[in-house]
């Protein structure tokens, strides 16, 4: 196969929905059909259950997992599929924001009963911003649900894109009838409790009169009468508005019953984007240059205690990717080969020689990178990543062992790298201070702190509204700014300036009385 044929055959996507709208189901499904997994069940959602908030062992077991399904990949169809692992639970959306840097395409898992959900809104977000093309799986439709054109106007007013469907379900819980498939002109029926796998009623004349023979009179006729509405109302689809993120096709099915997902992953397979142009800060990068670049985008410690090596995840951006090739460590400015890369095939991860842009690679690392970090055979390249948000919960962290206040600093260090939490030096008192995005975080971080650096925290309150980052071309006004508010005035890891605030009215009085100041809530600017 050539270069160009391995990169086209390629799709690096994500799975991303509010938690229990089925995306572990349905990827599962999507696992069963590329023969990566055998029986169902074999995929555990990585979610961390609300109930195991305080539970370690929960914790530590659903990193476990997370770690074996962080990426899963198998060949269906000629084609190479790619899937990223996004959790759900919300205390670790930012790690689900970074996976979605390395994709080129998003399936998003809607529960045909609930609708749009909070978590759902927020990923979209992300993708909005980044215009990556979304899919749309409207799931559990054996369940009694909303009407699908219901369905269809809350996606497009609440998610804001257009929407085209390019399947029709036939009702929903004890009267769903099964799909028709407008993409292929196929009616597929749904039996309950029973996993279809044949192949769908050829019907490419909506009028024909087999279709009663199927699904009776009643059905049959508004299944007609909603088409022709459909047809009317939704302009025909157009991939390159679903490419530039303009447009979400939709589908309906039920993932638990197996039904309409062939039908999703034939369709995704056809539509989705093959490996994508990355954005770098000098320019943007495309898939088919020979030069190898790419991007860490995730940090994953091991699980092995006795062994702290961590994995960090590169997505191949372009070129052909080697296996004990020298490549450059920008940020580091050092060559560095790696001689165990390892790929994850289905349950599988194995030591790859190769790979091409759209894979990702897991490299053992013990302590070399951040996320963020870009890797290239040379030229001096910044892969731009999503920026971090400013946290909203604080706390100061102590060393609770006097004896072991190296390897606090260490561990604190590492887990900031992997993108756990920020941390920011107070410049008045020098206490550092953990900011976290949910409250789980000072959880894990206490946790792993003890069991991977054999390090004791002890946590204390602090009273933030917001940490924000602040510039300003106006030096004296910033130097007044940092002077009067020195109590709340901070650095980050890479020593910006972040203004702590107590209150939002403190803030929105700061706004107002520095105006030449610049307040920043994402780390990128
Ligand atoms: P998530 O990863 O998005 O959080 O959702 P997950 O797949 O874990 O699914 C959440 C629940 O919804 C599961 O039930 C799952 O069996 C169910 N589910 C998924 N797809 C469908 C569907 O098409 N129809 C119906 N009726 N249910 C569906 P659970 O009872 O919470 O978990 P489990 O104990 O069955 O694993």
């Amino acid at each position: 196969m050539t270069f160009k044929e391995e990169i086209q055959r390629r799709r690096t996507f994500g799975i991303i929905s509010h938690p229990d709208a089925g995306k572990t189901t349905l990827t599962e499904k999507l696992l069963l059909f590329g023969g990566a997994i055998h029986v169902a069940g074999a995929v555990k959602s990585n979610k961390i259950k609300k109930t195991a908030t305080s539970d370690f062992m929960e914790i530590e077991k659903q990193r476990g997992i997370s770690v074996a399904t962080s990426v899963m990949g198998f060949n269906y169809n000629g084609y190479k599929v790619n899937i990223l692992d996004t959790p759900g639970h919300q205390d670790f959306a930012e790690d689900t924001y970074r996976t979605l840097t390395a994709v080129d395409s998003v399936i998003i898992v809607i529960d045909g009963a609930k609708g749009v959900e909070a978590q759902t809104r927020k990923l979209m977000e992300v993708c909005r911003m980044r215009k990556t093309p979304v899919i749309v799986f409207i799931n559990k439709l054996d369940r009694p649900g909303k009407d699908a054109f219901e369905l269809l106007d809350e996606v497009e007013e609440e998610l804001q894109i257009k929407v085209r469907p390019l399947a029709w379900p036939m009702g929903n819980g004890d009267q769903f009838k099964g799909v028709y498939n407008i993409l292929e002109e196929n009616l597929y029926l749904f039996t309950p409790n029973k996993q279809v796998l044949e192949d769908g009623i050829e019907i490419s004349d909506i009028n024909d009169p087999e279709i009663e023979e199927y699904v009776g009179k009643t059905s049959a006729s508004s299944l007609r009468e909603e088409l022709e509405l459909l047809e009317g109302v939704y302009p025909e689809f157009d991939k390159n508005e679903y490419l530039a993120g303009n447009l979400a096709p939709v589908f309906f099915g039920s993932a638990l019953n197996n039904f309409g997902v062939r039908e999703l992953l034939h369709a995704f397979l056809k539509i989705a984007p093959s490996p994508l142009p990355s954005k770098a800060e000098e320019r943007v990068v495309d898939a088919y240059e020979d030069k190898f670049t790419g991007f860490v985008f995730k940090i994953h410690a091991n699980m092995d205690p006795n062994h702290r090596n961590r994995l960090a995840f590169v997505k191949i951006c372009s070129g052909h990717f080697k296996r004990n090739t020298n490549y450059l460590h920008i940020r580091q400015g050092k060559q560095m080969k790696f001689s165990s890369p390892t790929a994850f095939m289905a349950e599988k991860k194995s030591i790859i020689d190769e790979a091409f842009p759209g894979d990702i690679v897991g490299i053992p690392d013990s302590g070399n990178f951040k996320i963020g970090d870009t890797l290239t055979e040379g030229e001096m390249l910044h892969y731009k990543g999503l920026p971090s948000f400013s946290p909203e919960l604080f706390r100061y962290i102590e060393n609770a062992d006097p004896m072991k206040a190296k390897q606090l600093a260490k561990g604190v260090d590492q887990l900031m790298d992997e993108g756990v939490a920020q941390l920011f030096i107070n410049q008045f008192n020098g206490r550092k201070i953990i900011g976290t995005v949910g409250v789980l975080q000072f959880e894990v971080i206490q946790h792993r702190l003890l069991h991977e650096y054999g390090a004791s925290c002890r946590y204390e309150p602090i009273n933030l509204y917001k940490a924000c980052w602040i510039t300003s071309d106006n030096k004296a006004e910033l130097e007044d700014f940092k002077k009067r508010k020195t109590q709340y005035m901070a650095k980050d890891k890479h020593g910006r300036d972040v203004f702590l605030a107590d209150s939002s009215y403190m803030l929105q009085m700061a706004q107002e009385n520095f105006k030449d100041i610049r307040f920043y809530f994402t780390s990128e600017f």
